[in-house]
């Protein structure tokens, strides 16, 4: 155990052996800033104004120079060696409902979802539950790095976990779980993590939007919806893009729940139609910020808005939100590096 001061606070709190800086604060129940907690966002930025510090990932993408001149870290990567103090605002914004915890999941089943996602569901040596939305780390076995999941599934209990995977080309988590982990195998779990949680007591209709791996932590948000006592009258919109049809999903998942094409309802949407195989297609044609646009226009500003995907998509869906003069309160997204 390693502590940690926030003298402008007078706060501390212990980081476990191998753990990080911004992780272990929100172990401590602290709201410590954060998003992607990959290294890749910099949104988890600190001063260092005493002690050493080393990092979990080898030169993280969001450190720039003016942070090596500044003494400031990345907390979601920054290892302590010894005790230090750090410069850091927090905000009850990040603070976990549900404290995360590091343990480890079994693989229990994997389901087929398209050509190229996979849900895989843990159980949980520990369980821990999350808000629908949110997502947890994952240590693939023999993969230098935890990356990011989202869970799909709805449980206050968290005995499982299943997180739905998009296979990346020679990516080295992907690889490790599509090629090699078999039923039976575990990973290491932390989580969990994310702000981009259904919020129960907006009282608008909701507009889940998702490109390619997007579609787990949209998919846990309009299950947790229909099942919400308290979001009974609104409805909920499911936009989903891939490039093809056969990268289309999710309709069927939809299709469970109560209420589906009554106050349900989804809407494919393929960006690249030149295949001669796509002639049928029935859906929309074109990029999911431009579906969304063009079927809700000036009622978006009165939606409750949840997006998840790669960064050019999220970052489209929220210019196109801006311009519809969409709040920021109303818009929760998670952008997948
Ligand atoms: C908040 C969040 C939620 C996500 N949810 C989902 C989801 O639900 N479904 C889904 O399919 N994908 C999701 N992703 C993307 C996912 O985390 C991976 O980026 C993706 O699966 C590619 O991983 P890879 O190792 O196969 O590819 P690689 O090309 O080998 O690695 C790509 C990514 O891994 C991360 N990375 C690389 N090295 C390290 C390291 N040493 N330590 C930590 N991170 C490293 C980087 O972010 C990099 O962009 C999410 C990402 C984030 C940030
Ligand atoms: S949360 Fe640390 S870089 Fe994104």
């Amino acid at each position: 155990m390693t502590k940690i001061t926030i003298p402008a606070t007078n706060i501390s709190f212990d980081v476990g052996e191998g753990d990080t800086i911004a992780r272990a604060a929100a172990r401590a129940g602290l709201g410590f800033p954060y998003e992607c907690n990959v290294g890749e966002c910099g949104n988890c930025r600190f001063e260092l104004l005493e002690g050493e510090i080393s990092y979990l990932r080898e030169n993280p993408p969001a450190v720039n120079d003016r942070d090596v001149q500044r003494k400031r870290y990345l907390g979601c990567q920054a290892l302590p060696h010894g005790e230090c103090q750090i410069k850091v605002p927090l905000r009850d914004h990040y603070k976990s409902k549900f404290i995360p915890l590091r343990t480890k999941g079994k693989l229990v089943e994997i389901i087929e979802v398209t050509h190229d996602i996979r849900e895989f569901r843990f159980a949980l040596e520990n369980p821990v539950g999350f808000l629908a939305g949110q997502y947890g780390l994952i240590s693939v076995p023999g993969v230098n790095g935890a990356r990011a999941y989202s869970m799909c599934n709805v449980t206050s209990t968290g005995e499982q976990w299943h997180f739905q995977i998009k296979r990346v080309p020679n990516g080295k988590a992907t690889t490790g779980l599509f090629d090699t982990l078999k039923v039976g195998d575990s990973v290491g779990l932390d989580g969990p993590y994310g702000m981009a949680y259904l919020r129960e007591d907006a009282p608008r209709d909701i507009l889940c939007l998702a490109g390619g791996s997007g579609l787990s932590p949209m998919i846990s948000i309009s299950r947790a919806a229909a099942a919400s006592g308290s979001l009974n009258g609104q409805q909920i919109h499911f936009i989903y893009g891939g490039r093809a049809p056969r990268d289309i999903c999710g309709e069927q998942m939809l299709k469970e729940l109560n209420g589906f094409g009554a106050r349900i309802h989804y809407h494919p949407a393929i960006s690249m139609p030149d295949d001669p195989s796509d002639a049928g297609w029935a859906g929309h044609t074109g990029f999911v910020h431009d579906i969304a646009e063009k079927i809700f226009g000036d009622k978006l500003a009165n939606m409750e808005i949840y997006f998840a995907g790669p960064p050019p998509m999220a970052q489209a869906v929220m210019k196109m939100l801006i311009k519809a003069k969409v709040p920021a309160t109303q818009m929760h997204f998670d952008q997948f590096y």
